[in-house]
């Protein structure tokens, strides 16, 4: 909203601290209706641009979220392999540990694909119950079940034409498989509920950190489903397996996160720390290593304190000391959570246990305060 000010009042120190405070402008009586109406309409004009920055900042955000960093061999190749598979019609099965950047893939695969100008869909298997898949995929009829008010189109409805992004496919059960390998066969659905079958055109990819042929072998996933999905397999390797991505992604997210237009940089036993570690949350621990370091350097240089590798994965121990230097190389034995929950405790206490003062001091939303709170069940005075 653009706020004018419109008053008696026409002393220029009030003008100042209005317009100061965000006021678009401050118009003093008696006023000219046309220049009021003028105000007004440049107000707006205000508004409109602003909005069209956000959207464009948005854009351009999404755009370098997009690029997949890094230049090792087995990525180029991996890369590669992507930009042919995506101009195939060939559903996908993406494999990879935890953090590697499948879907960062398959998001690629999709802008590189014919579908590119049509949905990119995604869904987590994994954080649905059986049955909120079967009706978030295939939506559902007026009636199909109590809650059911309206009837809803599914995300394969929306995704027609474009791609859909079954993460965790893994983690479905033998319940929604049939479902899904229907699907995948022709492309035939039913809403939850209803009685006709529907049809829709996706590219379907798929994503697992499970060996799913080994889970076909214990009949938790259905071979034929798995034979649908893997017409091409893409595998994404281990941070620890390309090294040679790990500095370049580093300085990437160095850049990328830095708050302010200092440059940053690593000094050389950071690098070396950095190479040394084998990164068992790969480019997503990666990433939340270099942002808590910049929180917790001091200057424009990141030394290995800050970056708080361990090389042992610790177990958070019950009553961990309430203050731990910051640059004391003690700090270096503890894990990452240990050293933020010390660090949280440190800036509750500073500022009275104020949430919202504390948030603001650390940089996160009051939201992920609160449960980080919760996750470490701190409390005052502990
Ligand atoms: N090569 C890369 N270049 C830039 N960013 C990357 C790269 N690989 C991963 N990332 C970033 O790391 C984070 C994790 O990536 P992504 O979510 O794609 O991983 P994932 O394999 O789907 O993980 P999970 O199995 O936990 O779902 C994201 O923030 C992503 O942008
Ligand atoms: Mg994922």
């Amino acid at each position: 909203m653009q706020v004018n000010i419109l008053t008696a009042d026409s002393e220029i120190r009030k003008a100042i601290d209005c317009i100061k405070l965000g006021a678009y402008d401050f118009i003093t009586k008696p006023y000219n209706f046309e220049e009021l109406l003028l105000t007004i309409k440049r107000a707006l004009e205000h508004r409109d641009l602003l909005f069209q920055n956000e959207a464009l900042a948005k854009q351009a955000k999404q755009h370098r979220a997009n690029r997949i960093i890094g230049n090792s061999q087995v990525l180029n190749q991996l890369i590669q392999f992507a930009e042919k598979a995506a101009k195939s019609e060939s559903n996908i099965l993406i494999e990879g540990e935890t953090g590697t950047g499948k879907e960062l893939l398959a998001e690629f695969i999709h802008q590189h694909s014919p579908r590119r100008t049509k949905p990119f869909v995604v869904i987590n298997c994994a954080s649905l119950p059986d049955q909120l898949i079967e009706s978030e995929l295939f939506g559902y009829e007026k009636g199909a079940f109590t809650d059911a008010k309206t009837s809803k189109p599914g995300l394969v409805e929306i995704a027609n034409g474009g791609t859909l992004f079954l993460d965790e496919i893994g983690e479905t059960s033998l319940n929604i498989q049939p479902k899904l390998l229907r699907f995948l066969e022709n492309g035939e659905y039913r809403r939850v509920g209803g009685v006709n079958s529907l049809s829709s055109d996706v590219r379907v990819i798929g994503a697992t950190n499970k060996n799913l042929l080994e889970e076909t072998e214990q009949k938790l996933f259905r071979r034929d489903l798995l034979f649908r999905l893997n017409v091409i397999t893409l595998v994404v390797p281990p941070l620890r397996e390309r090294k040679e991505d790990i500095l370049t992604l580093a300085n990437f997210f160095l850049e990328s996160k830095s708050p302010i237009r200092a440059p940053r940089k690593f000094d050389e036993r950071a690098i070396e720390a950095l190479m040394q570690y084998d990164f068992p949350g790969n480019v997503r621990e990666l990433e939340h290593i270099i942002e808590r370091a910049i929180i917790f350097s001091d200057d424009n240089i990141i030394r290995p304190e800050v970056l708080f590798l361990s090389t042992k994965k610790k177990k958070l121990v019950e009553p961990v000391p309430n203050t731990i230097p910051i640059n004391n190389h003690s700090s270096e034995e503890l894990s990452i959570d240990e050293l933020e929950r010390n660090h949280i405790l440190k800036i509750l206490d500073l500022n009275g246990w104020e949430r919202t003062k504390t948030a603001e001091h650390l940089g996160i939303s009051q939201k992920t305060l609160y449960s980080k709170i919760k996750k470490y069940h701190l409390e005052k005075g502990t």
